[in-house]
């Protein structure tokens, strides 16, 4: 049985990617600090005839949170794919401290140390998936969410870091990096400047094909790949005008 450890999948994308992952008859492995979610997330996947093993953790709590990934892939005897999708993304455009450190803290210091354990574990067995759950808001910086914008830049930047270091290694492993438009989740919940807003249940059906299909990127929708280019070619004086 093909298995595979989604980070963040109590609610949102992370959530309907489990599922996705289970009715194609993967065993799942889903953490995040609500384990009450979780556990109905277990049930729901095994009501279905899946497996799923839950693993509450912190990945701001990077020590722990470490070693408790490691514990989850000896309870699952490994994985084949991992995919790191935990993330927050508030409104700080009045530049809040609190909200832009927690922001570097969850998706750039708690991200990388979920990437760390997941290549490790592929590294040694020379063979795997690493996803990554980057956003079009790491295309380019943004005044209404400033760290979060930047923390998805660092996400994408580090994927091809690793895709260069995979390379190089010779390992058969995959590492893909899915950019996502606007999707309905609860991290959108109450934004209302949402355009081209896909479902999570699309944007999981779309995240899960690009990662058979073992796609190096993917713009979820397909459409905001479009957006991506034109948001990295619009000069500076348009873009502060309209952004
Ligand atoms: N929605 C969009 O429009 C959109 C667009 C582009 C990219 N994305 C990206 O897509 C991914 C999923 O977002 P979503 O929209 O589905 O949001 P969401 O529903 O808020 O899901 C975020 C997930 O991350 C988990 N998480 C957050 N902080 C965590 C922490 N410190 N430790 C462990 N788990 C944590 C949450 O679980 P707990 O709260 O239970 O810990 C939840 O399962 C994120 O990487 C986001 O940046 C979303």
């Amino acid at each position: 049985m093909k298995s595979v450890i989604i980070i963040g999948a109590s609610t949102g994308i992370g959530r309907e990617l489990a599922l996705e992952f289970a009715r194609a008859g993967f065993a799942v492995g889903i953490t995040a600090r609500r384990g009450e979610l979780l556990r109905q997330l277990a049930q729901e996947i095994e009501a279905q005839g899946g497996r799923a093993f839950t693993q509450v953790m912190d990945i701001a709590e990077t020590q722990v949170s470490m070693q408790l990934l490691e514990g989850l892939l000896e309870t699952m005897d490994g994985a084949d794919v991992i995919v790191v999708n935990a993330a927050i993304g508030e409104n700080s455009k009045d530049l809040n401290w609190e909200k832009e450190a927690q922001t570097i803290a969850v998706n750039v210091t708690g991200f990388t140390a979920m990437a760390t354990v997941a290549m490790q574990h592929f590294l040694n067995r020379r063979q795997g998936h690493f996803v990554g759950i980057s956003s079009i808001a790491g295309e380019r910086g943004n005044r209404l969410a400033p760290a979060y914008a930047a923390s998805k830049a660092f996400v994408s930047n580090y994927l091809q870091g690793l895709r260069n270091l995979v390379v190089k290694n010779d390992a058969n492993i995959t590492i893909t990096v899915i950019k996502p438009g606007f999707v309905k989740t609860p991290m959108t919940a109450n934004n209302d400047r949402m355009f081209w807003a896909a479902s999570a249940e699309k944007a999981a059906r779309q995240i899960f094909a690009a990662i058979q299909r073992k796609r190096p990127h993917a713009y979820i929708t397909r459409r905001w790949g479009i957006m991506a280019w034109v948001l990295r070619r619009i000069p500076d004086w348009l873009y502060n005008r309209i952004v």
